[in-house]
């Protein structure tokens, strides 16, 4: 295996992608007209258990259309998790609202329902909780919080496509839910994204906010009431986005299987923890993330990523707190304050190979490199 690269995650498409991507382009529907964006927008929705699915370019954009779909503006505050990637608090900045940060909590490294109260103000619109790398937040406190203060809640579900919190599926737990469908996610069309919701209101106003804000029926007149954008997903996207939901209860379970062997290959190897699942919680695993602990694991996140690289193992460092963006201290947040868990797990955490497809003698390979690495640093510092 020495000289082999091992990504940290390949996409897997093994369906039907190649035979309607190919219907679209010779039959000419390769924009955003065409059968296939119903077609992924209702298998999507019927797999996350809603009414609607809204089909746009990425999931960030995504993000941002509930936003809007939620009449969320300039003067409102977000409550996002601290610990995020960064187009959670982006979306929010598009609106011209504020992002307020709340820490992770230090087991599932999901939003702390417990630290959200204390940030709520008169402004605050809405929850944004995000579901940590196949994890799902708990959401019954979340809930509760958002109904006591009448806020709205948006699921950034970017990661977690078949997840579910007590058997009910990510995406159907809030007023309105974004999932991305990049290359590295679980089920992908390259880059694209999706609302889904229940209410038949949001679903229209996104559609209508998706295309320029031309009217949902009626003739076509080029009057244009509000402004909107242009976050349309092609019929050739969609078309490999109908493929893999078809396909998704299969990766979804790849990536489980690919967990359990991580953690059988990695059980007798001191200082490092994987996300747990809690007992309300299917982990989809998207990303298989790991803690390490430094002093008992003998070298810290940063130093191993470099030896994984050496080997060939390609990974990634935990995200970077939201307080610490200068981005989003430049649009006005507040970032001053202590985040300590967001902080550890920025500092500690890093990401295995996690790709649909990956190979048990892979996985294998990876657990006997980690191994040796530990094996030398706990003897080169006699722990
Ligand atoms: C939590 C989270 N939210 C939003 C996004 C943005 O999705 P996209 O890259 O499709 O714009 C991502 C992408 O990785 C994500 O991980």
């Amino acid at each position: 295996m020495d000289n082999k690269f091992i990504p940290v995650c390949e996409p897997l498409l093994v369906g039907n992608e190649r035979k309607y991507v190919l219907d679209a382009l010779e039959t000419g529907w390769i924009s955003s007209a065409g059968k296939y964006i119903p077609a992924f927008e209702q298998a999507f929705a019927e797999y996350c258990g809603v009414k609607h699915g809204i089909a746009v370019c990425n999931g960030t954009v995504a993000l941002h259309l509930a936003l809007v779909a939620l009449d969320i503006k300039a003067g409102d505050e977000v409550i996002v998790p601290n610990f995020t990637m960064i187009a959670s608090a982006f979306a929010v900045c598009y609106t011209g609202a504020i992002p307020v940060f709340v820490d992770a909590e230090p087991e599932t490294w999901n939003i702390d329902p417990s630290k959200i109260e204390e940030k709520i103000t008169e402004k605050t619109k809405a929850i944004m909780p995000v579901h940590i790398y196949g994890h799902p937040c708990d959401m019954d406190p979340i809930v509760k919080i958002a109904s006591k203060y009448n806020l709205k809640i948006i699921e950034d579900a970017a990661e977690v496509h078949g997840a579910e919190y007590y058997g009910r599926k990510c995406g159907s737990l809030g007023d309105i839910a974004a999932f991305s469908f990049f290359a590295n996610k679980i089920a992908t069309t390259g880059e694209g994204g999706m609302v889904v919701t229940n209410d038949d209101e949001l679903a229209d106003k996104c559609r209508y906010y998706k295309n320029l804000c031309f009217p949902l029926s009626g003739n076509r007149n080029y009057q244009h009431n509000d402004i909107g954008f242009n976050y349309r997903m092609s019929n050739l996207h969609a078309a490999v986005g109908l493929a893999q939901v078809e396909k998704l209860d299969y990766y979804v379970e790849s990536r489980r299987s690919i967990n359990t062997l991580y953690r059988k290959y990695l059980r007798d190897i001191p200082g490092i923890t994987l996300q747990p699942e809690k007992k309300w919680a299917k982990n989809v695993y998207w990303m298989n993330g790991i803690i390490v602990d430094k002093f008992k694991f003998g070298l810290g996140k940063d130093e191993l990523i470099i030896k994984l690289k050496e080997k060939g193992i390609d990974t990634r460092s935990f995200f970077l707190g939201m307080n610490k963006q200068l981005s989003l201290s430049k649009c006005g947040c507040d970032c001053r304050g202590a985040y300590p868990v967001s902080e550890y797990l920025s500092n500690n955490g890093l990401y295995l190979p996690s790709g649909s497809g990956l190979k048990e003698e892979t996985i294998q390979y990876i657990s006997e490199v980690l191994f040796e690495i530990n094996r030398q640093s706990r003897k080169s510092i006699n722990i």
